[in-house]
């Protein structure tokens, strides 16, 4: 049985993890979202509502489950049994900081790989940072995020601008 995460931070979840979440789940038997509880990046949504969100949004997908995860994300993948973490690639910007990521993780547990998937073309500009951005600026997100996700934005950004 292939265990694989797919670890992030996920404020929100947008398109552009989805698509990444819907085509990993395709080459694992089990696939485990990892969702980081202790960001430096101070989060606009709490870990509930993170994971609740993607819950949400994977919920047609059935090999798919949703844990928040603290501490060393290699600790995180050896305690599911996971074998690979899956990250996704969206421009050569990206890199560096993922081979950094992935070469240290490999020299934790050299029995855990990581496996990059290129995003898709559609998304490869798109971050949770630039969806918070324009959302926060009363931007329309719907090219970017679910219609679900749309509305929890609004919620949550109601009254703040
Ligand atoms: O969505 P993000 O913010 O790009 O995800 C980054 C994440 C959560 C994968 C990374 O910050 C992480 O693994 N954090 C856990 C702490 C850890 O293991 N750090 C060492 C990595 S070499």
């Amino acid at each position: 049985m292939t265990r694989a995460i797919y670890p992030g931070s996920f404020d929100p979840i947008t398109n552009g993890h989805t698509d990444i979440i819907e085509r990993s789940a395709k080459m694992v038997d089990h696939l485990i979202i990892g969702v980081l509880t202790n960001n430096a990046k101070s989060p606009l949504f709490t870990i509930d509502e993170r994971t609740d969100m993607i819950r949400k949004v994977t919920a047609h997908l059935e090999n798919v489950t949703v844990e928040a995860f603290d501490g060393l994300l290699i600790d995180f993948a050896k305690k599911c049994e996971a074998s690979i973490i899956i990250r996704g690639l969206r421009a050569v910007t990206d890199f560096e900081y993922e081979l950094q990521m992935a070469q240290t993780n490999h020299v934790l547990s050299p029995s855990v790989d990581t496996v990059f998937l290129t995003t898709n073309l559609k998304y490869s500009y798109l971050s949770s940072s630039v969806v918070k951005e324009i959302a926060h600026f009363g931007g329309n997100v719907s090219e970017f995020v679910s219609p679900y996700i749309e509305d929890r934005i609004k919620e949550k950004l109601k009254g703040r601008a």
